[in-house]
């Protein structure tokens, strides 16, 4: 029988968590905008990129150890900010982060988080990093990022492309609102995950804790649904980061890139990092992966910022695939999410030694001893051609 301590793979920690965490919640991790077709390509077209077997290289003392935006990590990976993560198990984002932690790899804490930053900071002890997202009340952003300076973030993550949310039919099929709000029938899928309910009922964490008490007139569900909506800032310009960047003061990652022109527009903000992102799979549907955007934005940018990449990746043979494809760090979402709906903390730190252990032998299959010297010379073929655009507008 599969459980956590059987489990090998991403997938399983799938499986399981499909066992153990509530319909409306599971679906929502696992879904795409629309057709999801983007979210499945995210996906496939990491197996379209083949790497390079060398034999006979010296291949001891390996090391996975690099830095990202200036942090010494124990791997190229970090934990995205993913929302409403304390509804996959009770408490999930202190449990995530205190895994991370552990684990030596950055946690970033999503503003539309179940547990607050100060619930975080109250279970680790090293900086950890939150995730922004710019709502029309810009009072409430600045005192965001005074709690998150307060409980000693060391990384910004700025995320511009949910402006607008993308309609996810599970989610709707599902009735699931933001915050969670109860009905009938999710009594119905929660009657199945008695484990899941008694750990809910053993915690008090149960809403947006960083806006509920927070943001002016918003203390309870039902009002906090409908701040939601009309506060997300339709607006968002460049302009708006970089005042950002000057109230915040510290290291500043950009998320959500899918251009050419945007990465270089992004360089020109001064921040320290971006990440080639489509918000995995969740908003614009019928764009390509994100892994297929990645190299354009390396040859275009890679030599004046950091670049990253998310969505789609399952396994360290992907991690290898986006590092020789140019990126200096990896994030997964859902990989973590898995984990923890399947055990808690126990299951994210799981869910990073799977992947750790993956690249580790990947890139000793490479022929390769240091993470920090995969490069473009460990690809044998990249099986997509380059844009005809270039990500540019047609003339
Ligand atoms: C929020 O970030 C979401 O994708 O649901």
């Amino acid at each position: 029988m599969l459980t956590l301590g059987s489990a090998l793979t991403i997938d399983d920690l799938q499986i399981l968590a499909r066992r153990r965490v509530p319909k409306l919640f599971y679906d929502y991790a696992d879904s795409g905008a629309l057709t999801e077709q983007t979210y499945g390509m995210n996906r496939s077209d990491y197996t379209r990129i083949l790497l390079r077997q060398r034999v006979a290289r010296a291949l001891s003392n390996r090391t996975l150890k690099t830095k990202i935006v200036g942090e010494d990590v124990s791997m190229p990976m970090a934990l995205s900010p993913t929302g409403m993560t304390g509804m996959q198990h009770a408490d999930g984002e202190m449990l995530a982060a205190r895994a991370a932690e552990k684990a030596g790899v950055p946690f970033a804490l999503s503003t539309m988080s179940i547990c607050s930053i100060e619930d975080v900071k109250s279970v680790t002890t090293k900086p950890f990093w939150f995730q922004l997202y710019v709502m029309r009340d810009h009072d409430f952003v600045k005192s965001l990022l005074d709690r998150a300076k307060a409980a000693g973030v060391s990384a910004l993550v700025l995320t511009m492309d949910l402006q607008l949310i993308a309609q996810r039919h599970k989610d709707h099929r599902n009735a699931l609102s933001a915050p969670p709000k109860l009905m009938p029938k999710h009594l119905m899928q929660m009657a199945t995950r008695p484990m899941w309910c008694l750990r809910m009922l053993g915690t008090h964490r149960h809403t947006f804790r960083n806006i509920v008490g927070h943001a002016k007139g918003v203390d309870d569900l039902g009002s906090l649904h409908g701040w939601t909506n009309s506060q997300f800032d339709p607006e968002l310009s460049w302009k708006d980061v970089a005042w950002i960047k000057d109230y915040w003061g510290g290291k500043l990652i950009i998320k959500g890139v899918m251009d050419v022109e945007d990465a270089k527009a992004a360089v020109d903000t001064g921040a320290d990092a971006l990440i080639v992102s489509n918000h995995g799979g969740r908003q614009l549907d019928g764009t390509c992966s994100s892994i297929r955007m990645l190299p354009p934005v390396v040859d275009a940018v890679g030599k004046d910022i950091e670049v990253h990449v998310d969505g789609g990746i399952r396994t360290g043979i992907d991690m290898m695939r986006a590092l020789a494809l140019g990126a200096k760090a990896t994030w997964i979402g859902r990989p973590f999410l898995y984990g923890l709906g399947a055990g808690g903390e126990a299951g994210v730190a799981k869910s990073i030694e799977i992947l750790r252990q993956e690249l580790d032998m990947t890139m000793a299959f490479c022929g390769e001893r240091e993470v920090t010297k995969v490069g473009p010379h460990n690809l044998l073929e990249v099986g997509f051609a380059p844009f005809s655009r270039g990500g540019q507008l047609p003339e």
